[in-house]
Order: structure tokens, then sequence, then C-alpha cells
């Protein structure tokens, strides 16, 4: 393929997978191409219960959204890596706690904008934005006049980087992207993040990264302490990095659920 083949970063590529529809293959939607399907089949063989972890991941994303916006008087969002809408999407989350919620979205992949329209429908007190962006380039997303449009950078925001940062491997300098949007946000903001492991079984996930590689996504899994550096000059809230399924449970059942099972760690912490 020459430069001049490559899919623009408007076109949805179906000659390779990307994460935003496996995901979605995970999570038994329908927004899916065979290229993905066939290499989310190729990660389950290897990885048997990526559904149960795609799963725990998605309700820790409810559970935190909700916590924020009812318990933690939270009211704007910045959810970036947002993935393929699927309901609840996290305004519908915070607008059911808090209706005047504001909720900005980001992701970097084509086919994440052609659904974008069902992340704006919002409740009528609140607003919703969509931004297609590469987390990669942090002073793109905080300096986008839509952001500036819906949320107040001024007021504590919300920042949400779930399962996104395990695309982002060590040489395209995660740990500064983060300190860089957290440090455009106020004291009282917080940061919601969940991130694959290997700590749980390592082995398989070095399956599963190849997986992954094999199919052109540049990806990285860290370990515990790898993760908690995401965290460095925040509080966490109870109870701290975690198993998402250990992360403030309220009862919804998850089959096959283990510590190896879902291989993620998830946290919400609270700029001070
Ligand atoms: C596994 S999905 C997670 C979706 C959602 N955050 C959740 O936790 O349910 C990862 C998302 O990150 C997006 N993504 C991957 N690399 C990205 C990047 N460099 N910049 C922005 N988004 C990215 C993918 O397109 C995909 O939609």
């Amino acid at each position: 393929m020459t430069d001049l083949d490559q899919p623009s970063i408007h076109e949805i590529d179906t000659s390779k997978p990307h994460p935003a529809r496996m995901y979605d293959f995970y999570l038994q939607g329908k927004d899916y191409y065979e290229v993905d399907k066939e290499a989310a089949a190729k990660v389950e063989s290897v990885f048997p219960t990526a559904k149960t972890c795609a799963r725990a991941n998605r309700l820790f994303m409810h559970r935190a959204t909700r916590w924020l916006a009812a318990e933690a008087g939270v009211r704007q969002f910045l959810d970036i890596g947002t993935g393929i809408p699927t309901r609840p999407n996290l305004h519908q989350v915070a607008q059911e706690a808090a209706p005047e919620s504001h909720v900005v979205y980001v992701d970097n992949d084509p086919i994440v904008l052609r659904h974008a329209e069902a992340l704006m429908r919002s409740s009528p007190e609140g607003r919703t934005a969509y931004i297609q962006a590469d987390v990669r380039e942090p002073k793109t997303i905080i300096a986008s006049e839509q952001l500036h449009q819906t949320i107040d950078l001024t007021r504590p925001v919300a920042l949400s980087l779930n399962a996104l940062l395990h695309f982002v491997p060590d040489e395209f300098r995660p740990y500064e992207t983060v300190q860089y949007l957290l440090d455009a946000l106020p004291s009282g903001s917080y940061l919601v993040l969940s991130h694959c492991t290997q700590d749980f079984a390592p082995e398989m996930w070095e399956g599963v990264i190849d997986v992954y590689h094999r199919g052109g996504i540049p990806a990285q899994v860290r370990s515990r302490d790898d993760v908690l550096r995401f965290f460095d000059g925040l509080e966490f809230v109870d109870p701290g990095l975690a198993v998402p399924h250990r992360w403030r449970p309220d009862g919804e059942p998850l089959d096959g659920v283990t510590d190896a099972a879902v291989s993620i760690y998830a946290g919400v912490a609270r700029k001070p």
C-alpha cells in the first residue's frame, strides 16, 4: 500500500482490525467487520473470557460515572477513547443522575465518528459534543473549540480514559499525555482510568498482545505499578486501584468473573 492508498482519517478501513470494532464484537454489538471478528476470535482462542473482560470494564464505566454524578457532584465529563456507542453511553449514565451534565467525547476511529450522532442525543438540560482526535496529541483536544463550547475548564471535570491507554505504548509517552490532560483541569477534577494488565495471567497476555500486534494495532499491557503511575499526585477514592468487579460493585451479575478472567485495573482519583 502506498501513502496515496492509505484510507483518510475519516474513512473506515476494513483491511485490518480496529480496537473500537473488536471491542464492539466483545460487547456483542453489531458494528464490526469480518476482519475484526477474525482478530477477536484469535484473541478469544488465547483469552476465552475476553467478553467478560469487556463487560466488566463497561460496568465499571457505568458505576464510576454514576458515582461521580450522583455522589461527587461532577457535572462535566471528558471521555477519551469513547468507543462505538453502546447503551447506556456515559452521558446517559451521567444525565440520569444529573440531567444538566455536559459531556465531551473523543475518539480517533472513523467508525466512532460515523455513529457519533447517538452520542449527541443529550438531555435537554445538558449538552454533549464529539471530537475526532488522537489522545497522543492531547494539545489538539484541549485546544478544541468544541471542547470549550461544551465544558468550562475552570470548573471540575471527570477525565475518563477507560480501556484506552493499553493502545498507547510507552514510546508514545502516555504518562506525559495524562499529565498534560490533568494539568489542563482544575483542582477537584477526577481521573477515571481502566487498563488491561498481564499481572494475573502473564503468558496468556503475551498471546493477546501478539494478536493485536499482528493486526497492526499498537498495544501494551501494564503491571499494577505501571498503572498506578498514571495516578501520580492524585487522591484515590475507595477502594483505590482495583479489579473492576471489586470497584464499588452494585450487584449487577457478571458470569465467570475472576481476576484473571477480567485482567483489568480500574480506579477513580481526585486532583487535589
Ligand atoms: C476498548 S475501547 C474502550 C471504549 C470505552 N472507553 C469503554 O471503556 O467502554 C478503546 C477505544 O479507544 C479508542 N482509541 C484507541 N487508540 C486511540 C487513540 N490513540 N486516540 C483516541 N482514541 C483511541 C479506540 O478507537 C476505541 O474506541
